[in-house]
């Protein structure tokens, strides 16, 4: 049997949603409650790399993935869900080609590495389940829509079908019980509105919070502001922030996306029992978000925050000096600033005290970077 190792590595980005998904109608096809839709971030700065080889010398071996170093387990559900379907798109490949290499039948490595901190707490499951998805769609050389691959990747963790694209992303939930149009498609490419800036704020948690997972689930049951949410508040801000992208209008895109978080985190506390992902930190974030658009006579900066207490603030370029000012006034020696941010120090907006000494003490990293591509093939091989 030949020993010849087929290889082929993706990179793939990290996208935070300005549309939140936050509930399941079907656990098992992981399909949503809601459409949802994201900003793709930049590669340059948050990105998974994943190889994925399959050989017959690799035969009598179980499908493997090494994780930042580390075996990681894929015999969950959600794993062995996007294995069977990339499998078996293979499979029908091979059956209609008989000179292609029965690549289906042989056992998979994966290796995937980050090229940021996993105690940054930032979900890395999106980055890492559409790198999974799209570097053994390259190997099996299967056809390379994203659309299509995006079924494949929500399989494995939802926000996941909406890094298979760059720029700002859809996630339209669909009706069927079958899932087929629970898929992502580009709202707009990257150069579309590219001057769209995003600074993390990573910010400390005491202990870890309730999975996404299974806290959407307990949000569903037991919720009844998320029965309103889902019936009225999602579709009108779907609506209203796909049409603020189209036109580049920065003041609709900041109150949605605020709203949007806002409306989540108030589903959050309305699950009963209640979960609480944002702290005094995060609550200090958006006090000083608001002293920005305060300072500037408009909206210049929008918050977010998902399950965990970490800020997302979105601005454009063109804002750059009182929003990374305002930050970089109270954290210039925090990791994370980009050369170019002390510059801004001068145009720091003023905050009250309360509010400064809980965002100094505690951030305890910044990601300074923007919108950018979606998965890119590349031949830098982890294996
Ligand atoms: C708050 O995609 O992590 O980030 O499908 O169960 O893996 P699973 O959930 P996941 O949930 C993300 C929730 C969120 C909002 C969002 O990204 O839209």
């Amino acid at each position: 049997m030949s020993d010849t190792i087929y290889k082929a590595s993706t990179t793939a980005p990290v996208n935070i949603a300005v549309v939140k998904y936050w509930g399941k109608r079907d656990a098992k096809l992981n399909l949503p409650t809601n459409s949802s839709l994201s900003v793709t971030l930049s590669q340059a700065d948050l990105r998974t790399l994943t190889t994925a080889t399959c050989s017959a010398s690799y035969q009598g071996q179980p499908d493997s993935l090494t994780l930042n170093g580390e075996p990681s387990d894929i015999t969950g559900a959600r794993t062995q869900a996007c294995l069977r379907e990339l499998r078996a798109r293979r499979a029908t490949l091979e059956s209609a080609n008989p000179l292609l290499p029965k690549l289906s039948s042989l056992p998979l490595k994966i290796v995937s590495e980050n090229n940021f901190p996993t105690a940054a707490g930032l979900a890395s499951s999106a980055a890492g389940f559409a790198a999974l998805v799209r570097a053994i769609a390259d190997l099996y050389e299967l056809p390379a829509d994203p659309t299509e691959l995006s079924l494949i990747a929500r399989q494995g963790s939802g926000s996941a079908c909406r890094s298979l694209f760059g720029g700002y992303v859809a996630w339209r939930g669909g009706e069927q019980t079958d899932g087929l149009d629970s898929k992502a498609v580009q709202v707009a490419p990257a150069s579309h509105w590219p001057t769209m800036r995003a600074l993390v704020l990573v910010v400390s948690a005491a202990k870890k919070g309730v999975s996404s997972t299974s806290g959407m689930q307990q949000t569903v049951h037991t919720s009844d502001l998320f029965k309103g949410r889902i019936a009225n508040v999602v579709p009108k801000h779907m609506d209203t922030i796909e049409a603020a992208i189209q036109n580049k209008d920065f003041a609709t895109f900041a109150e949605v996306t605020m709203k949007e978080s806002n409306s989540f985190h108030a589903c959050c506390a309305d699950t009963y029992p209640p979960i609480y992902y944002m702290n005094d930190v995060s609550r200090a974030a958006v006090r000083a978000v608001e002293a920005i658009n305060a300072a500037a006579g408009k909206t210049v900066a929008a918050y977010t925050f998902d399950a965990g207490p970490n800020a997302v603030v979105y601005y454009l370029e063109e804002n750059s000096a009182s929003v990374v000012g305002t930050f970089y006034g109270l954290l210039p020696a925090t990791d994370g600033w980009k050369d170019g941010a002390k510059v801004h120090a001068s145009a720091a907006v003023p905050l009250d005290e309360a509010t400064s000494s809980l965002i100094k003490g505690g951030v305890s990293r910044i990601i300074q970077t923007g919108v950018g591509e979606g998965p890119i093939k590349t031949d830098q091989h982890l294996a």
